[in-house]
């Protein structure tokens, strides 16, 4: 089918709210190609870019997350690790006027006191650059862990209930919730992963609580937007019940 019109039948039927994506595949992209591993990540950089473009002007959904670096991808060589990283800083210092001028609110959420001093710089300028934009909300979940987010919840929450004094009984759903660092955005509806891996790598993990799953071969650099009216279209074959009958 072509583009555009997978497109318009996409668009005219429910579509997810909050869309994660773990960006998996790039080292096995590159290495089937006899190339080094962060010449993956180099192509994987600009699928996401492609990506990003589509949903902020197609308008698709209104919260994108994106699984960047996780907190057990320090286990990989430092050549990798640092080269990751440069890449990162390159793509948002490059494509900063773009993000801006497209609307785009751009939040990075994991432990950033670990990231190195450039590209802790660039974050902390283009979030505040995008703060007062009303397009896309795009995290980018970087030395992210759904448990470490966790952790951080309940250690804010302890220091809290001790300065304002509130009870255990007090600590509730929502009140929990908004101690996560994804505390903006809703919890999600379509978590997509490339690169044939089953499994959600201490991705969200309070967020995933009702989101449906969808897995594809594709490895990552190869993702396109067909690939994501693919994943949504599937989405939109999928019967939510949220624990009730229906
Ligand atoms: C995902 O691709 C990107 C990061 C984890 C940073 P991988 O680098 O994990 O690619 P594979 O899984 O080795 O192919
Ligand atoms: C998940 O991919 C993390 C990111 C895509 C950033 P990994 O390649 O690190 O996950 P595992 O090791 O296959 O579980
Ligand atoms: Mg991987």
């Amino acid at each position: 089918m072509q583009l555009d019109a997978l497109l318009a039948e996409i668009k005219d039927g429910v579509l997810p709210v909050h869309v994660g994506i773990i960006m998996d595949g790039n080292g096995r992209w590159a290495k089937s190609r006899g190339l080094p591993r962060l010449e993956g990540h180099r192509q994987g950089a600009l699928a996401a870019e492609r990506i990003v473009r589509f949903v902020a002007k197609e308008n698709l959904f209104p919260y994108l997350t994106l699984f960047a670096f996780s907190t057990e991808n320090w286990s990989r060589p430092k050549a990798e690790v640092e080269g990751i990283f440069r890449l990162l800083e390159e793509f948002l210092r490059e494509k900063a006027d773009e993000l801006v001028e497209s609307g785009v609110k751009l939040l990075v959420i994991g432990d950033h006191s670990r990231l190195p001093d450039g590209l802790r710089e660039a974050i902390r300028e283009l979030e505040e650059r995008t703060s007062r934009n009303r397009g896309l909300t795009l995290a980018i979940a970087l030395n992210f862990g759904g448990k470490w987010a966790i952790l951080r919840a309940v250690r804010d929450l302890l220091r809290a209930a001790r300065s304002v004094a509130f009870g255990p009984e007090e600590v509730r759903e929502e009140l929990f919730r908004a101690y996560l660092p994804t505390g903006e955005l809703p919890d999600m509806d379509l978590l997509i992963r490339t690169g044939g891996r089953l499994r959600v790598s201490n991705f969200l993990l309070w967020e995933l609580a009702y989101a449906e799953l969808y897995f594809t071969d594709t490895l990552w650099p190869d993702f396109t937007e067909e690939d994501l009216l693919l994943a949504l279209k599937d989405f939109q074959g999928r019967e939510r019940s949220f624990g009730g009958v229906r």
